[in-house]
Order: structure tokens, then sequence, then C-alpha cells
């Protein structure tokens, strides 16, 4: 079969400027870059789903380091990195001579010599900021405490597929003002999409992040609320979106936040105020009886498996993008 033509050939913005780019945050992207990589995502996933080859990445490798565990993260960017004809290598953050002590600078000077690119998912952000600033290469944040960019990038496809559109839409955010909530609110901000966030007092949103998507919103018209109150944020939403109440490295403290996260479950009560057509949304993994009831999530308006299926095709315009 014909090889594809190059995605710049379907692009209005020259993501060229995002070659050798790191992608900690969301952010790290113009809002024209991002409509961009939502547009190279719906060309690359509609490509792959007929069957055409598009190997703009041959002989390239991609390191990936885990630090905590995944599914969908490290299948979607193995396979993609794959799908675009390079190859990536799982790395265990404990196997590596880092888990031993060896500092993270050396290892970004060391990998660097090996790989074209690192995507690294562990606790600390500032980690992956030390691991950026001694590399050479781009390094893409798998998530990390603080961000989890690629699931916020997916997200934002997830929603223009099923909504044909970012413009007015409005997505309600509800429970722990964690990783995929910084990311998820700075996206929506910078794109144009009115979010309002419900957290218990406590586990809101970080305010110096609060106050970066205040400045991208003044900018893309988007509208944002901060809340501790779930209904006022669910009322009249497109998409209504939880996470867990206990993320990885919390584990501790699970107890204390079932108490604290106990009004915040996404149920049929709760999606009774949303738009009628909501999406519920959710990154994965996901704890029925917690943070969702059963019934929303395995119900008609969950979108939770066409999210994370565009965690692959989000990443592979990444991938495509920066490497
Ligand atoms: N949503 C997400 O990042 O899933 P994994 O933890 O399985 O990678
Ligand atoms: N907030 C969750 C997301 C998992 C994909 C965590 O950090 O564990």
């Amino acid at each position: 079969m014909e090889p594809a033509k190059t995605l710049e050939a379907y692009q209005d913005v020259q993501l060229s400027a995002c070659k050798g780019r790191d992608v900690l945050r969301i952010d790290e992207f113009s809002p024209a870059e991002l409509e961009g990589l939502l547009r190279s995502a719906q060309q690359l996933k509609q490509w792959q789903k007929s069957g055409k080859v598009y190997q703009p990445l041959k002989g390239k490798t991609l390191g990936m380091i885990f630090d905590k565990a995944s599914t969908r993260t490290r299948v979607s960017f193995e396979v993609g990195i794959y799908q675009l004809g390079g190859m990536g290598m799982f790395l265990s953050g404990k196997e590596l001579q880092l888990g031993r002590g060896e500092p993270i600078s050396d290892t970004a000077q060391v990998m660097s010599r090996y790989v074209d690119g690192i995507m690294i998912r562990t606790f600390s952000h500032e980690a992956v900021e030390t691991l950026a600033r001694y590399a050479e290469i781009p390094i893409i944040n798998g998530l990390t405490d603080l961000f989890h960019p690629c699931q916020a990038l997916a997200d934002m496809l997830t929603i223009l597929e099923h909504k044909g559109t970012l413009k007015g839409i409005k997505l309600a955010y509800v429970g722990d003002g964690n990783n995929v909530a910084n990311s998820l609110v700075l996206a929506a901000a910078l794109l144009g999409v009115d979010v309002s966030v419900a957290a218990p007092t406590g586990y809101e949103m970080d305010d110096q992040i609060i106050k970066q998507a205040e400045m991208y919103a003044a900018a893309s018209g988007a509208r944002l609320l901060f809340t501790n109150d779930p209904e006022q944020a669910v009322k009249g939403a497109h998409a209504v979106y939880t996470d867990v109440w206990t993320s990885m490295g919390f584990e501790a403290e699970n107890e204390q936040r079932l108490r604290d996260f106990a009004d915040y479950q996404v149920n049929e009560r709760l999606v009774s105020l949303a738009d009628p057509s909501y999406l519920f949304m959710h990154c994965l993994p996901a704890h029925r009886g917690e943070e969702v009831s059963a019934g929303v999530i395995d119900g008609p308006n969950s979108v939770i498996f066409d999210q994370a299926e565009n965690r692959l095709h989000a990443q592979k315009a990444i991938l495509a993008a920066v490497l």
C-alpha cells in the first residue's frame, strides 16, 4: 500500500516548530499547536483504522521509564511508537541504576547518547524537569504527581469527537485536585472549554496552576469555576469527569480520603443535573462504588474506552511532532 502523505500536508499550523520540544506540561504547546495536535491525532486515527502505513519515525527509539504502575500509558506509547515505525523500550525505574542512586543528570546524559526521546512516569515533577534540563532529547511526561499532559490531550480529542467542537462545551471535574485535574483544566483553558472543578476542602487544585489557567482562559474566552459544591459544578455540564480519590503514591491517606470524598461520588443523582447528552469521562483505572457509581461508568453516556483508545492517537501526534 502507498505510504500516506506526511501529516504536515494536512496542517495549517506548523507543527515542525515542536520538533525537539519537551512535553512536561500541556501548556508547553500554544492553543494553535494544541489544535494542530488534535487534527494530527484525528488524521493518524483515521489512517490507522483504514490500514494506511505512516512511519515517519523509522529507526527511532523511545526509552520509557516507569516508576509507577501503568496499563494505558505503557501499552499505548509502545504500540504508538511501533506504528510510527520506531520502537519503544520499557525501563523499570527500579531496575535502572537510577533506582540505586545514580544521579538523574547522569542518566539523562547517558540515555541521550542511545535513544531519541524519553517518556517518563514518576512521582516528583521536579525530577522530570531535571531530566529534561540535562537531556539532549525530548522528554515526555507520562504522569507525575503534578501533571498528566498526554491524558489531557486525549481527553480533549474525545470531547471533540463526541461533541464535534470544543467551543461552548462545559466540562465539570468532580473530585481530587490532582495531576489529571491540573492538566485537564490547563488544556481546557487554553482551548476555550468552560470548566467547573468541584473538590473537597483541602483537596483543591494548586493556586498557582489555577492562576495560570485563568490567564489562558482570559485569552481563549473559557469560563472557569472552582467550587466545593459538586452540584454547582455539574449543573448543565456537557461532560462530567472524575478520577480516583487516592492517586498512586498517596495510598497511606486512603482511609482518610474515603471519608473526605464521600460526598463527591459521580452517581445517577449527580449526573441528573448535567445536560441530558452529557459524556461521562474518567482517565482510568476507576473504582466503582467510590468516585463513580457502576451505573454511571457502565451506562450509556460513558465514553471511557474511547478516551483510553485516544491515548494512542493523541500520543502518536505528540511523538510525530516532537521526535
Ligand atoms: N490513564 C492512565 O494513565 O492509565 P495508566 O495508569 O494505566 O497508564
Ligand atoms: N490520578 C491518578 C491517575 C492515574 C492514571 C494517579 O496519579 O494515580
